[in-house]
């Protein structure tokens, strides 16, 4: 972004996996910066964090924090978010919100930016919220395909890394594999009970394993993850007939989500009117099919949803399978929490 006037911004979180890649965002994309303060828990008070060449001391929250902001990025858990945000907001700050708190209410924008932008016209409380990170990733891949055929219904299974579960999910991956390199007999034989790496975000090892319940169990068996994706999705599509089913999995790669879809239109789409449609859309790159199809790991880092193994699904012709992989810190939150304040600060009442 360049040009647009100079913003005091505040990041609450900034300490954080999303928080820090927001300031590399701001940074990167030449967001233009007047102030900014960086807020954290007050374990964190005193700490600097690099921006623009220079350091910005963190803070904890308080008493009269946001005055003078006219942006503010929130970072944290959702009970931190239902407290700040509106905090934020009512100092007359535009609020850009990653947590889960505001996701579903009527008056709070559900955005994927370049998807469904046109929804912040309406932010009665003055508040902005990015979807879950795996719904990010989905919907900036299947919007495309949904804006020319309509999807009736969808079948997706996801394959999350553990930086979705924050610093501490990072952090118990990497202390699992630190301890067990070299000594995998407990990974290969764990059936047999052993010398297994515990954890505390999760219950059984991450390292050298596969856990298919990603978020807490909930209404009908299905996990927080699952009703999120579903929910999501309709919101930002714009149509609540979408039928939606999801099982969300969590596997040993530290950065980017990805997943399978099995997507049904109201009518017939077949590969090759999918490929033009993706190849032609912002966010998305449509990667060779077959043995090149795009991992995790080509997708971290990078902005765009990496998308391929496009095939009709012979059981229902008409219907696509598809996958697609992309960064969760980055369009599944600081890059498209960044892009929402970049159209922000375009509109003309801010
Ligand atoms: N990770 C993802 O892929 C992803 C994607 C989309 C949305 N989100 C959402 O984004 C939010 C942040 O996730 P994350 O992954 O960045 O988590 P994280 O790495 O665990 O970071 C949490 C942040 O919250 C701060 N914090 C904790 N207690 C606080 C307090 N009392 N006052 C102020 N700040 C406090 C932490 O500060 P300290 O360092 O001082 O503890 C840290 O900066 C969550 O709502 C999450 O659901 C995450």
């Amino acid at each position: 972004m360049t040009g647009g006037e100079r913003q005091r911004v505040g990041v609450v979180g900034a300490t954080g996996l999303v928080g820090t890649e927001i300031l590399r965002v701001l940074e990167d994309r030449g967001f233009p910066v007047a102030e900014l303060r960086a807020f954290a828990s007050p374990r964190s008070a005193g700490r600097v964090l690099p921006f623009a060449g220079g350091e910005v001391e963190v803070h904890a929250l308080g008493e009269g924090c946001f005055d003078g902001l006219d942006l503010v990025m929130v970072d944290v858990d959702d009970p931190l978010a239902l407290e700040w945000a509106p905090a934020a907001a009512a100092v007359g700050a535009s609020v850009v919100d990653n947590s889960a708190a505001f996701r579903m209410d009527p008056d709070v924008p559900l955005v994927v930016a370049g998807i469904n932008s046109d929804a912040l016209d309406h932010m009665p409380k003055g508040i902005a919220s990015c979807p879950n990170c795996t719904t990010a990733v989905l919907v900036a891949a299947l919007a495309p395909l949904h804006r020319a055929a309509r999807i009736r219904r969808l079948v997706v299974s996801t394959y999350q890394s553990v930086s979705g579960a924050g610093q501490p999910g990072l952090r118990e991956l990497d202390d699992q594999w630190t301890k067990h390199a070299g000594s995998t007999g407990a990974l290969l034989r764990a059936g047999d009970g052993g010398d297994l790496p515990s954890g505390e975000v999760w219950d059984r090892p991450i390292a050298g394993n596969v856990i298919p319940v990603a978020g807490s169990v909930g209404d009908a068996g299905f996990t927080s993850e699952e009703w999120k994706m579903a929910r999501e999705t309709r919101k930002i599509l714009g149509d609540d007939d979408i039928a939606v089913t999801a099982t969300c999995v969590r596997v040993p790669v530290f950065v980017s989500h990805a997943m399978t879809a099995n997507v049904e239109f109201h009518r017939p789409v077949d590969p090759r009117e999918a490929a033009e449609l993706l190849a032609s859309a912002e966010g998305v790159t449509l990667v060779a099919d077959g043995a090149a199809a795009p991992t995790p790991l080509e997708s971290a880092g990078v902005d765009p949803v990496l998308v391929g193994r496009l095939r009709e699904d012979p059981s229902l012709p008409g219907a696509l399978n598809l996958w697609a992989t992309g960064d969760n810190l980055r369009i599944g939150a600081a890059l498209n929490a960044v892009r929402i304040a970049e159209h922000l600060s375009r509109m003309p009442h801010s």
